[in-house]
């Protein structure tokens, strides 16, 4: 029986064009869940939208169409961008689809029937951008919203509440027993002492101010509250309480199941604190773990509409190629920390890594095995010498990381890693001289030896590296000849595998790029208006 993986990204809020920052974090996700199944995981990977609230009433308002017009037509925008990034998602959930609508309904009236949500009366300091409302201490002297810094404005409608204070103990219980729940860590210690310690009020689940959202049957005039909507997601989607709940038994009821739901930093409170309590009131596991990614960031802060600093995915596409945005991304911003990005950082990631280091060993190694072994990988017996016996080590060693990290979701850590074995194995070139090799007879043992080995860790790399290089790890195998049925993670871990194959020289895999012609490009792009750079 294969292991089981469930990971999940936000679902987002469509309304406006999706920018680099979404692209982010599900291709971050994708990166991963490839990972998974190439490593032979039962991987079940879902994305998607959540379509209510009252922001997304207001933007359809605004632009004279409604809600539901308003979501579909952006939509197709998610939908495109993620075919553009070739993310694998194995669903794509909507939160306006009746599946999921009617399930909400249900937990609703589950909440009412076992007084875990209870009506009262609400007042306080709300903001509309977050759908958050806000204490008196929260907003402070100026009524800004803590989260976002915009005008928060006072509200008192008829609510229902969810009884935070009874799933306090336990949720704390759950932390504690489970350390790696929140990850990174940091952010824990966050919500413990911001927003636990100092006494959680009950949550406001329904809303009467608007309409577009789910109706509480019970109550007319309430529509649930978007956080409680939306992060049901996860359970909805595999089918939970729906006639076919096969997909939610095998990737959430089974405590062997992985589950990981990977978020942006702004959303810590909701994954952490209400939705662990809400699974709690319905009597189902938790996830393993909340993983955090960090923002990514513009030279002047947080990317924004109205500071007309966006970076879209589209047009980088266009011109770098997918395989090398998804490289970016993976590899610049470290997977959990805030990045920045930089038209400069993007073109040196290319070029370092992909056309010098990569591309270089790749191309180096087939015209060698071309020219001194009429393009055929030699196989190799006898001793290895001590320098290939150095890159088998690194090669094992690699390989362990690769694993390790990637498990533990240390993304950038765990490319950074592979990276490091193919500077090592340029390095080994450099130190094999298999030209000076070549002139001498004697040596053509130690010659095979080397060839091989160096086809053997390009196909190591271009495996480990297929999650991000999705199309160009097919053209580094293309190149060293590796019929389709051997392209498996299983065939790149064994060391004599390819020996006998015919390489083919082909394409250089990354054209290096002129670096002031192309971060002038990136640059303008910024500056053109979002339209342009989004369509
Ligand atoms: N709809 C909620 C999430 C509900 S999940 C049950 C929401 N949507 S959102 O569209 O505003 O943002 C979703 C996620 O997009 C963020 O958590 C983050 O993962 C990602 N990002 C949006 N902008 C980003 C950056 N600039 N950088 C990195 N990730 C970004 O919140």
């Amino acid at each position: 029986m294969s292991k089981k993986f469930y990971i999940t990204t936000p679902i987002y809020y469509p309304s406006a064009s999706p920018h680099l920052g979404h692209a982010y974090c599900t291709t971050m996700c994708d990166i991963i869940a490839r990972g998974k199944r190439m490593r032979g995981f039962d991987t079940y990977f879902l994305t998607g939208l959540d379509e209510h609230g009252e922001k997304i009433e207001d933007n359809a308002k605004a632009a004279g169409v409604t809600p539901q017009e308003f979501v579909d037509g952006v939509a197709v925008k998610f939908l495109n961008l993620w075919k553009l990034m070739d993310i694998t998602n194995d669903d794509f959930i909507r939160t306006t689809q009746p599946r999921h609508y009617e399930t909400v309904q249900k937990i609703f009236s589950r909440f009412i029937q076992q007084g875990d949500v209870y009506l009262s009366a609400y007042k306080g300091w709300y903001c509309v951008h977050e759908e958050s409302y806000w204490t008196e201490t929260q907003v402070g002297e100026k009524h800004l919203c803590p989260e976002c810094g915009r005008p928060c404005e006072q509200k008192e409608e008829p609510a229902y509440f969810f009884h935070c204070d009874k799933f306090v103990p336990n949720l704390l219980r759950y932390y504690d027993e489970n350390p790696k729940f929140i990850v990174p860590e940091g952010r824990k210690a966050e919500m413990v002492n911001n927003f636990i310690k100092p006494g959680l009020n009950d949550l406001c689940v329904s809303r009467t101010t608007f309409d577009w959202g789910i109706p509480v049957k019970e109550a007319p005039g309430h529509v649930v509250y978007v956080w409680l909507d939306a992060l049901t997601n996860y359970i909805t989607a595999l089918g939970y309480l729906q006639k076919d709940d096969t997909r939610f038994q095998k990737y959430w009821m089974d405590p062997e199941c992985e589950i990981v739901h990977v978020i942006g930093a702004d959303i810590t409170r909701f994954h952490t604190i209400y939705w662990p309590m809400f699974l709690e009131a319905l009597n189902l596991r938790k996830p393993n773990r909340v993983f955090v990614h960090g923002l990514m960031m513009m030279k002047d802060g947080k990317m924004s509409k109205s500071k007309g600093n966006t970076v879209y995915a589209e047009p980088l596409v266009a011109r770098y190629g997918v395989d090398a945005v998804r490289y970016y991304l993976a590899t610049e911003i470290i997977f959990g920390q805030d990045g920045r990005f930089t038209p400069e950082d993007f073109v040196a990631r290319i070029n370092v890594d992909l056309a010098n280091n990569l591309g270089n060993l790749l191309n180096r190694t087939v015209s060698m095995i071309d020219k001194y072994f009429g393009g055929v990988i030699p196989a190799y017996e006898g001793e290895l010498n001590d320098l290939d016996k150095g890159l088998r080590e690194t090669a094992e060693k690699t390989i362990k990381s690769y694993e390790i990290l990637n498990d533990d979701l240390k993304v950038t850590e765990a490319y950074a890693s592979v990276m490091e074995m193919v500077g090592a194995a340029n390095k080994y070139i450099e130190q094999s001289a298999p030209w000076a090799l070549a002139k001498d007879p004697s040596k053509k043992k130690e010659l095979e030896s080397c060839m091989a080995h160096l086809a053997s860790v390009i196909f190591l790399a271009g495996m480990m590296l297929s999650p991000i290089l999705v199309t160009k790890s097919n053209k580094i195998f293309d190149q060293l000849g590796i019929p389709a049925d051997m392209r498996t993670y299983e065939k790149s871990l064994q060391f004599r595998a390819i020996s006998g194959l015919k390489v083919q020289k082909g394409e250089q895999l990354f054209p290096r790029l002129d670096d002031k012609a192309e971060t002038d490009y990136i640059k303008d792009l910024m500056a053109a208006p979002k339209e342009k750079a989004a369509a």
